[in-house]
């Protein structure tokens, strides 16, 4: 990303980062120099402006999206241990393709689960599931994750999960969340708030985004909150530009 005159503008690669359907480098290329997406060369690399991007891509997807700035995630030195369950753990199973089979991936559809296998977290044990009616034991879990998943759950069953999740994990047992700040809406024509992501873990980069229909708002506090109402402990917390990080123990 590039700063001229208070517009910024982004390359390919992170052109790449804000399509929800996936396209390649070189497809992205060809619309610069075809000017199908408008941008511009700055020595030698094309370029362009979020709101072209925007447009551009609010058209081949159907749909009027926000994008906030990329943001990168380093999960390598992320402290999870012991038997895991991984709450809306379809997608790209970031937490699966991590802790692999110490890891639960639950989800309520079966094709993000499958999908999740294709993105290669090929070793959790993946159970099609409800957050809001888990069917487990109680004390089961040493922890829970919520990798961008709480943002895909209507805010009306938000307290539920957390019962549920609390209930799930052992005595001092932590759930771990990540998710993302979403404002008040600001631009009435956007329908879309998505998340362009680069997640480093092991030895590789995942490039990926994560949306949610821009009809709510939540931030840090907001689950600090929640998290307290099912009395949880909140041992960790960390506030990014366009994100949030909490770890929360079951006392
Ligand atoms: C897109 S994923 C989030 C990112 C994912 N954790 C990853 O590693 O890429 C969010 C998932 O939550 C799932 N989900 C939404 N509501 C749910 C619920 N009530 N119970 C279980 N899964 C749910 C969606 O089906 C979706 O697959």
């Amino acid at each position: 990303m590039r700063e001229i005159n208070n517009v910024r503008y982004y390359d390919i690669l992170e052109i790449a980062e804000m399509f929800i359907s996936g396209e390649t480098e070189d497809t992205i290329r060809n619309h610069l120099e075809t000017g199908k997406l408008k941008g511009k060369k700055i020595e030698e690399e094309w370029y362009a402006p979020k709101e072209n991007i925007e447009e551009f891509v609010g058209k081949k997807e159907g749909i009027k999206i926000f994008f906030t700035n990329p943001q990168e995630i380093n999960l390598n030195n992320i402290n999870l241990n012991g038997r895991i369950l991984d709450i809306g753990g379809g997608g790209e199973g970031i937490i699966g393709q991590l802790k692999g089979d110490n890891v639960v991936s639950i989800d309520f559809r079966k094709s993000e689960l499958e999908e999740a296998l294709e993105a290669g977290d090929i070793e959790s044990l993946k159970i099609i599931m409800d957050a809001k009616d888990l069917k487990f034991l109680d004390n089961t879990f040493d922890m829970v994750t919520a990798f961008f998943s709480i943002m895909y759950i209507p805010k009306s069953d938000h307290k539920k999960v957390f019962k549920e999740i609390y209930r799930v994990l052992r005595e001092e047992g932590e759930l771990v969340l990540w998710d993302l700040k979403l404002p008040k809406k600001t631009n009435e024509k956007k329908e879309i708030y998505v998340i362009p992501m680069k997640i480093q873990m092991k030895n590789k980069k995942i490039i990926t985004g994560y949306g949610t229909r821009w009809n709510k708002e939540q931030d840090i506090n907001y689950f600090i909150e929640l998290a307290k109402t099912v009395r949880f402990k909140i041992i960790e917390q960390e506030l990014e530009e366009e994100y949030f990080f909490l770890r929360l123990q079951k006392i």
